[in-house]
């Protein structure tokens, strides 16, 4: 997939500061790695390149030595296993907005006033805006991803242990976990001013244990014009999911101002007795 905007040559050898004869030599290897290509007359830089340079990166700030398995290829990312020199496992989101559709980069795009579409406008914004949130929550709230680093499009996040809740893991105490979640979406909003907006099942991590709210790359503030129905929906998704999945049972509107900071607190109810994901 083509990264960058294309250039041409001369502009090319003036940057490098090499003479022509090199610079077509290098340009010649990268094009055989199929990391850089041709439009036309002009060189385009893939993503390929720019996943590498991120890479190169890290190893220079001494966070990765080695990459490891791919962790989940997501609509809108690519997540890999690193490992560092002193053996800590991170997690590598890597932004491919623009791989489903153009839809999706548009909501997954910063609020900056750059308005170009380019891969790289949208896919290194949503990085930045990415660690930018999870910077600021994090001060908040442990049930966030710790951000390493950020460079280009992509985040280093700290690897976190467990599964989706999707997968309807067994849960030490679901009326617990719901409870946190519903805490840490409260403590966002409250006290960051942030709403997730694509809250759900698929993006909360849990060891059984322990939850996490994952993927912030697209949250909008409380003044934003759809902010109270992506705070509803958000909310609503994650109260349904429970109900469907542990039988738990919050009371919706209530839940909605418990994470709007208007009541004190929640009550929930248990419809049935397993903990254990059912469907
Ligand atoms: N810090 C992390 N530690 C471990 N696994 C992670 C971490 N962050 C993300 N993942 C895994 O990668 C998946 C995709 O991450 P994320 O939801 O942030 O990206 P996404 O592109 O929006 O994915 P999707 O489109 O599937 O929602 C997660 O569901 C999870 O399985
Ligand atoms: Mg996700």
């Amino acid at each position: 997939m083509i990264g960058g905007r294309s250039t041409n040559f001369d502009a090319i050898a003036r940057m490098s500061g090499q003479p022509a004869e090199r610079t077509r030599f290098a340009l010649d290897e990268l094009n055989k790695r199929k990391l850089i290509g041709f439009a036309g007359e002009n060189y385009v830089v893939y993503t390929s390149a720019l996943d590498l340079l991120a890479l190169k990166h890290y190893a220079d700030k001494d966070y990765a030595m080695a990459l490891g398995k791919l962790i989940a290829k997501g609509k809108e990312s690519d997540v890999y296993e690193v490992l560092s020199p002193n053996s800590e496992l991170f997690a590598l989101k890597l932004f491919r907005l623009g791989r489903t559709s153009f839809r999706d980069v548009k909501r997954k795009r910063s609020r900056s006033k750059d308005d170009s579409n380019t891969w790289v406008t949208s896919n290194y914004n949503a990085a930045r805006h990415e660690f930018a949130a999870l910077l600021r929550l994090r001060k908040l709230t442990e049930n966030v991803p710790t951000a390493v680093d950020q460079d280009r499009h992509t985040v280093l996040l700290q690897e976190l242990p467990g599964v989706r809740l999707s997968q309807r893991p067994e849960l030490d105490d679901a009326d617990g976990i719901l409870s946190v979640i519903l805490r840490t979406a409260r403590e966002a909003y409250t006290v960051s001013k942030m709403i997730n907006g694509d809250l759900s099942e698929y993006n909360i991590l849990t060891d059984g244990r322990r939850v996490w709210l994952i993927d912030w790359p697209q949250w909008v503030g409380p003044t934003h014009p759809n902010a109270a129905e992506l705070l509803g929906r958000d909310v609503f998704t994650v109260l349904r999911f429970f109900l469907r999945a542990y039988g738990v049972k919050v009371d919706d509107e209530r839940a909605l101002r418990y994470v709007r900071g208007e009541v004190e607190s929640l009550k929930v109810r248990r419809a049935r007795s397993s903990t254990r994901g059912s469907g």
